[in-house]
């Protein structure tokens, strides 16, 4: 008998199937927790799915949760979190009311040395668009005004995967600029990671241009 497949050479990625079919931001973190759509949940502790308030005017999108992160359930809240926090406030924005999640909402590292640290492994391509349901569906239910994509996994998940962070980085795209998912009335920008600032051979630099990016967006929320 033929063994039926579904794609060919192999499983699809794919978060589609543990979405609810109804309900809010809640229903949708509960929902998140058991998501099984691509193998990133194996071997993490939990899913981090966004955070902060459901009528947020600024949504930040992060790359996936750390090491930190993965142990605590909240996104942002190891290092590139804490360069992300001040550069908001000296942007002028907001944290209180922003909302912050991540492309990919589970950790992906490879585990090395005696310790076995869990070092931070990029998500494939593959893995972001499995995703990319979750992001979808909080855009929506957000309704945010502007959209910022921090670092080129985030930007490709919202731009297209030909987007490239050093050349477009600070520009403002209007709704109909991007595939706006937000029912067209969010603007968008990317920028470079946090995380990018604290490997940079030129911090403080790297730093002042994070905060020039998101001064622009505090500047659109105006
Ligand atoms: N880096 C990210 O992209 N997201 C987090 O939540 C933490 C670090
Ligand atoms: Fe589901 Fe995303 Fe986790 Fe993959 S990374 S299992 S798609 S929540």
């Amino acid at each position: 008998m033929a063994v039926r497949r579904d794609t060919a050479g192999g499983q699809a990625y794919d978060a589609t199937p543990y979405l609810p079919d109804r309900g809010g931001l809640p229903a949708y973190r509960e929902a998140a927790a058991g998501c099984e759509g691509c193998p990133l949940h194996v071997g993490t502790t939990q899913t981090v799915f966004g955070s902060g308030s459901a009528s947020a005017r600024l949504v930040l999108v992060g790359e996936q949760p750390g090491d930190q992160e993965d142990r605590r359930g909240e996104p942002f809240v190891g290092p590139a979190g804490g360069v992300l926090r001040k550069a908001l406030e000296e942007a002028g924005l907001d944290i209180g009311e922003s909302y912050l999640t991540n492309a990919v909402k589970h950790f992906k590292y490879t585990s090395t040395g005696p310790g076995k640290r869990r070092i931070h492994k990029p998500p494939t391509l593959r893995e972001v668009s499995a995703c990319r349901p979750w992001l979808t569906a909080e855009l929506r239910l957000i309704g945010p005004h502007v959209v910022v994509a921090l670092g080129a996994t985030a930007a490709k998940a919202l731009f297209g995967p030909s987007f490239r962070v050093t050349k477009d980085r600070g520009a403002l795209f209007s709704p109909g600029e991007w595939g706006d998912g937000t029912g067209g009335k969010a603007c968008a920008l990317a920028t470079i990671h946090p995380s990018a600032v604290l490997r940079s051979d030129e911090r403080e630099a790297a730093y002042a241009g994070l905060v020039s990016d998101l001064r622009v967006a505090a500047a659109a929320l105006r």
